[in-house]
């Protein structure tokens, strides 16, 4: 075998130089036989719940409100409601061939390079590492602080909490999807398993204030009903964003324990799973809130729970759309990785973003680039090294006036900005300066 890997005293495989590919020869190498590979440690529970645990997300908890609000009526939204459904039940059905006949982790990004060549292929890599899969972290993360923020007594909406907190969260996952796959595989089954329980609540809720007799807006059916098409888009919009995520099971195709059966059975489980539990939590939502109620709503799933569980009960719904929101954030890191990991290993990113650490068998490099925190670290370690090395090296008085200077800003806060004392013997020189230069003040801008 022409196997370029390096070997330890161990016999274990160190380095998985890729070999060099060309436009003849695309996907040709069998991976299973060089270098440390991730391991095929995911079955059809784990399967199914990468599926599930990342399209239920935010959206099932924001979405309601704004497919009603574009189709007008109780009927039509519920049409879109199950058309999203068959649509990513559709995508998902493609999706299973092509990960059968394909079997290389990174979905469309083996799909592209094969259909369309190496160029397009990594135009695909490129956005989807540096623009898609952090920045949709990003939106989940901070969907998931303001949930635990909105536990807390706060005066306004702060935003440096909730930016800490989003960013202890996407660090903790990186951190769990670093250390070990089957344990990341156990965070999704059990964020899952509590998105689920929140669901089937709702659910059952709706089906009991149904079964009293609250059938009054589901009786409504078509009234109201939008005849712009460009609504009914937008409704898919809302909607579709809700079903986001029925592709990432095939990001991960080579850690799925027999892909052939496994990566077919838990697209069409997961996606028809999700579709059933979206179209009886939003007949729920309606049957509890009313149309008007919905539409008014802030927060759909808090609303709900306030009208059927109680103020005090409803409490739970925050801690279960924190579990939905951490969870659907675990299944975006956990996919889209696996993006950047093939891509080195094609030779199209660096090759030490290939490669798996020996220990753990996790792609760290690639976690470490897509959560974003490599950036930020590199920069504060090289503008700590600019300063500090300099200083070390030869000590000079010059660095302790430049700071003394730098402190010495401080006469000038402590008065005017801390203790805000009368600035208003500056009065006839911004008098003069208006006139004399013709301007005028410039609004605040709040944070
Ligand atoms: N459907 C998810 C939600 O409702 C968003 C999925 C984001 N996309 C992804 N590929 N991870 O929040």
């Amino acid at each position: 075998m022409d196997n370029p890997a390096l070997a330890n005293e161990n016999g274990m495989e160190l380095r998985n130089r890729p070999v060099p590919r060309t436009e003849e020869t695309p996907a040709r190498v069998d991976v299973d036989t060089v270098g440390i590979k991730l391991q095929r440690n995911l079955g059809l529970i784990s399967g199914t719940s990468i599926i599930v645990g990342t399209i239920i997300g935010s959206g099932i908890f924001i979405s309601p409100k704004g497919v009603l609000q574009e189709t007008g009526s109780v009927g039509l939204s519920l049409i879109v409601w199950v058309a999203g459904g068959v649509l990513s039940l559709m995508g998902s059905l493609s999706y299973a061939e092509l990960g059968t006949l394909i079997t290389k982790s990174g979905a469309e990004y083996p799909y592209m390079m094969a259909a369309m060549g190496r160029v397009v292929a990594f135009l695909f890599a490129w956005t989807k590492i540096i623009i898609l899969t952090p920045s949709s972290m990003a939106i989940i993360c901070l969907t998931f602080a303001e949930y635990v923020m909105s536990l807390f007594e706060f005066c306004g909406e702060p935003q440096i909490p909730k930016k800490v907190i989003a960013a202890v969260a996407m660090v903790t996952l990186a951190i769990v999807n670093s250390w070990d796959t089957k344990l990341a595989a156990s965070v999704q089954v059990f964020f899952t398993g509590a998105k689920l329980i929140a669901l089937f609540i709702i659910v059952i809720g709706g089906l009991v204030w149904l079964g009293k007799g609250e059938v009054e807006t589901l009786q409504k059916g078509f009234e109201g009903t939008t005849s712009s098409p460009s609504s009914v888009a937008l409704a898919f919009y809302d909607a579709l964003w809700a079903y986001d995520g029925w592709n990432n099971l095939n990001y991960i195709t080579e850690e799925l324990k027999n892909p052939y059966v496994n990566l077919p059975r838990a697209n069409v489980l997961g996606v028809l799973l999700v579709t059933v539990i979206y179209v009886l939590a939003n007949i729920s939502y309606l049957a509890v809130l009313g149309t008007d109620g919905l539409l008014a709503s802030s927060a759909v799933a808090l609303e709900w729970g306030e009208v059927v569980l109680g103020k005090q009960v409803a409490i739970i719904m925050p801690l279960f759309v924190m579990c939905s929101t951490f969870g659907a954030a675990n299944g975006a890191l956990f996919a889209g990785v696996r993006t950047l990991y093939v891509a080195a290993r094609e030779n199209q990113f660096p090759e030490v973003l290939s490669y798996v650490n020996a220990k753990r068998l996790t792609p760290i490099p690639c976690i470490i680039f897509t959560i974003f925190i490599l950036f930020p670290f590199v920069f504060l370690l090289c503008s700590l090294y600019l300063v500090v090395a300099p200083i070390i090296q030869d000590p000079r008085l010059e660095f302790l006036y430049a700071f003394l200077f730098i402190l010495g800003g401080l006469v000038l806060y402590v008065p005017f900005v801390h203790f805000k004392i009368d600035r208003g013997c500056f009065d006839p020189v911004t008098l003069f300066v208006q006139l004399f230069l013709e301007v005028g003040p410039s609004p605040y801008v709040p944070d």
